[in-house]
């Protein structure tokens, strides 16, 4: 599916894994292992990429829980950054979880990352609580939340 931003989205396969686990690698510096996101790739969880022609350039993976999705993991290739993938992602996450009537959308993001945090403010993501020392023991996790379908 093409993207006002030019970027085209699809669903990730474990083929990706190879290039996304690069782009993981170069955003974080406690990345995750390619198990955590086989599973939920095999379990068809909500696993987009963004991509220009060929080439991953970023992923989204949301899980859900409930009648609440996480957004788990969202990182986008430095090279790509600034020119709309990330929005086309949270874009399209929240149209699903409307469309599949979840109650709300919910993620950790570092206190310090004030770039995310931006980001998922303009979609109207608002934080809820803080839990202490999530990241590694080192950095507190801002709690940010989005109510989709009724009251929460
Ligand atoms: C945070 C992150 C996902 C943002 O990805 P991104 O694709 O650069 O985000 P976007 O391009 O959609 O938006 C970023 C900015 O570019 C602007 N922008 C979007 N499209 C644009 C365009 N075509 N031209 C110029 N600027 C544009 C947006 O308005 C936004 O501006 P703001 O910072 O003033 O709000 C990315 O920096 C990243 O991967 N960081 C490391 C991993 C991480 O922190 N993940 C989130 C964990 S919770």
């Amino acid at each position: 599916m093409n993207e006002p931003s030019g970027f085209c989205m699809r669903n990730l396969r474990e083929s990706d894994l190879p290039a996304l686990l690069e782009i993981e690698r170069s955003c974080f510096w406690d990345p995750w292992p390619a198990m955590w996101f086989r599973r939920p790739i095999r379990a068809r969880d909500f696993c987009w990429g963004v991509c220009d022609g060929n080439r991953l350039v970023g992923y989204l993976i949301a899980c859900r829980e409930d009648e609440t999705l996480h957004i788990a993991n969202l990182a986008i290739d430095p090279d790509y950054r600034n020119q709309g993938a990330a929005t086309s992602l949270i874009k399209r996450i929240v149209q699903a979880a409307t469309d599949e009537r979840f109650k709300d959308i919910y993620l950790e993001v570092r206190r310090s990352n004030e770039e995310a945090i931006r980001l998922y403010e303009r979609f109207g993501f608002k934080v809820t609580g803080v839990e202490e020392n999530y990241y590694e023991g080192q950095e507190d996790a801002l709690i940010m939340r989005i109510t989709i379908n009724g009251m929460v």
